[in-house]
């Protein structure tokens, strides 16, 4: 008997689809629709006083729900809109003038991360990846040996968002620091699927956002600081919020806060917030260590069903190195997927990698084994060939 088929009643989109795409956008949350309109009737009834009635507080309250998630500690964490902006301002932290200016990371890393650190190239930066020896993983003896006296960050993904392979955080926080570099993990393929714990771990930086496995849409990423480093950094990418007075409104240089704000800049996206903390709620509720188990349970099943069929897997067929996603290597892969989606079966692909396909803790066995028949069933009717065309 799996409980956490409890949830489904909360998920109004399964009832239409077969869905496979949490690590992309996690299925909404019946109840956001109530937060949303608690946001609408804030503006409406309180208008300028819901500032003081929560909005101002809120990229510190609604971080509190993702900190519990990721296991940092109270009022650590604070809302941005984004993964981009979060990492752009970790670096607008750091000066690249001297001998350590070095960044390390995976050329598997985010896209958008890959464009950041390259273009800190024009300030000084001197960037530096390691490749990947098989598409699917990094070695991680080769990320160590990058990690040298003139490093200045490294930064690195969780879970690998190409090929769900989780990288080892401690051990590569253990020699950032060794070498007395700083180190950020974007924990975004992690957070709400593979348990982790920024404390623990002794990250400097955590980014991540909601989009994906924590089912709270887009608009709310969340950057997390560790306290201790808070007063040794001043971020160049500020704004007045991160100001210690925002109110006095002082002419001349930011007087930054002492608390998380002063990784802060304009304005929060208050609708946005409203809108990820069901999804926060909700994952806290159920906790990482039940998603999971589940989520192994299923990946494994997953994969056994795709090479029954004669799939090829990318990604890695050790569970404890791979995160809630099964990546598999089918013939047009792209127009099957646009396919795949055609049926409400919904998935997503990536070049290089293939179909991406995520069971959450609401997915039912049995979807599993749907959608596999399903993708069979388009390759051997050739019902694909409508999107090759489509896309000539
Ligand atoms: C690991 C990872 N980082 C970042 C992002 C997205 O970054 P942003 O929040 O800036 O859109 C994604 C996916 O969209 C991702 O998989």
């Amino acid at each position: 008997m799996d409980e956490l088929l409890e949830w489904r009643k909360e998920f109004p989109s399964l009832e239409n689809t077969v869905y496979f795409i949490s690590h992309s956008l996690g299925a909404m949350p019946r109840r956001t629709r109530d937060r949303l309109n608690e946001y609408a009737d804030m503006w409406t009834t309180r208008s300028i006083r819901a500032w003081d009635e929560g909005w101002w507080e809120m990229p510190r309250s609604v971080g509190n729900l993702v900190g519990k998630i990721i296991g940092a500690p109270e009022n650590s964490v604070v809302m941005h809109q984004n993964v981009s902006i979060c990492q752009s301002l970790i670096l607008s932290c750091l000066d690249f003038s001297g001998r350590r200016n070095k960044i390390v990371s995976e050329s598997m890393n985010f896209s958008s991360n890959l464009y950041i650190y390259h273009a800190m190239e024009k300030r000084g930066a001197r960037f530096v990846t390691v490749p990947s020896d098989d598409g699917i993983t990094i070695n991680l003896e080769k990320l160590l040996a990058a990690i040298d006296e003139e490093t200045l960050l490294v930064s690195v993904s969780h879970v690998l968002f190409r090929s769900s392979f989780i990288q080892d955080l401690r051990a590569l926080a253990q020699r950032a620091h060794e070498v007395g570099a700083l180190i950020v993990a974007d924990v975004y393929q992690a957070a709400g699927t593979v348990p982790l714990n920024v404390t623990e771990l002794n990250l400097d930086f955590a980014t991540g956002g909601s989009v994906k496995w924590l089912c709270g849409g887009p608009g709310a990423g969340y950057l997390y600081v560790r306290p201790d480093l808070w007063a040794t950094l001043e971020p160049g990418a500020t704004g007045w919020l991160a100001h210690k007075h925002p109110f006095d409104f002082v002419v001349g240089p930011t007087e930054y806060a002492d608390d998380i704000y002063r990784f802060l800049n304009g304005s929060p996206n208050v609708p946005g917030l409203y809108a990820a903390m069901s999804g926060y709620e909700i994952i806290n509720e159920i906790g990482v260590e039940n998603i999971r188990a589940k989520s192994i349970r299923q990946t494994n099943k997953l994969i056994e069903l795709v090479e029954e069929a004669g799939f090829k897997i990318n990604c890695p067929r050790n569970s404890s190195v791979r995160g809630g996603t099964v990546v598999v290597d089918v013939p047009n892969g792209q127009p099957v997927s646009k396919e795949l989606l055609r049926r409400d079966f919904l998935v997503d692909y990536r070049p290089g990698a293939g179909i991406r396909m995520a069971p959450h803790f609401y997915t039912k066995d049995e979807e599993l084994e749907l959608i596999v028949r399903e993708i069979k069933t388009i390759l051997e009717t050739k019902a694909y060939e409508q999107h090759s065309v489509a896309a000539h």
